[in-house]
């Protein structure tokens, strides 16, 4: 048996998308050991729910710093340090530095509140209605130093009702995304999706489109 992957979580903020991933472990389907949660709020409630289930967690304040990258650079060293071999943002607001996560192309995902490259970015759900768009969802990509940029690998759907603001469209796309990402980093953990050659892969082939989140699970689009 191969040993569980080791996942180091980044998150600002409530971090529901966190539960969904511990959820998704304490019901098996996710062979996964959390070793970090970090964040760069000390009050972002993904921290307490980390420590509550004892998984070690890190604050790092950005004031503390000179800059941006300098930020990057001691938060993605303690994360190799925590012997993390994939990284999850679940809702970390921060620009990244490209040098900082060079060494995680491949290995770092992000899930994002739209259907990229549609709305990178803040407010995606405003920006979806304001555009009149009949569909809106969530992506999960690979991350790389463009923000909300890197190669899409699965989206979750779901159309808009006419008239709904979008407080009520973020709450029905937040389930969605709670299936999303845990499907997402499960086919990462069985080896399914993967990098080569600065590209995704799934099942050893090139990703030729986002796999889509269906009533069964993730499939190929
Ligand atoms: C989610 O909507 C996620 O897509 C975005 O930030 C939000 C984080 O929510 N990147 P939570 O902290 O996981 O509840």
């Amino acid at each position: 048996m191969p040993h569980p992957l080791r996942i180091a979580v980044l998150a600002s903020g409530r971090g529901s998308n966190l539960a969904a991933l511990l959820a998704a472990r304490e019901r098996g389907e996710l062979a996964a050991e959390f070793v970090l949660v970090a964040s760069d709020k000390v009050q972002a409630g993904a921290l307490k729910l980390a420590e509550a289930v004892g998984i070690p967690t890190l604050v790092l304040d950005p004031k503390a710093y000179p800059d941006r990258r300098a930020f990057d650079l001691d938060l993605f060293g303690r994360l190799a340090a925590s012997g993390a071999e994939l990284v999850v943002l679940a809702g970390f607001m921060r620009i990244l530095d490209g040098e900082a996560i060079a060494p995680w192309a491949g290995r770092m995902l992000n899930i994002h509140p739209s259907l990229l490259p549609k709305y990178r970015g803040l407010h995606t759900h405003r920006r979806a209605l304001e555009a009149g768009d009949l569909e809106h969802g969530a992506s999960v990509h690979f991350v790389t130093a463009e923000l909300d940029g890197g190669p899409v690998v699965a989206q979750a759907r779901l159309p808009v009702e006419p008239g709904e603001d979008e407080q009520h469209l973020a709450q029905r796309l937040l389930p969605l995304e709670h299936r999303l990402l845990p499907a997402t980093v499960g086919l990462i953990t069985q080896g399914r999706l993967g990098w080569r050659d600065g590209a995704p892969t799934f099942d050893g082939q090139p990703l030729a489109a986002p796999l889509r989140l269906g009533p069964q699970g993730l499939l190929p689009a």
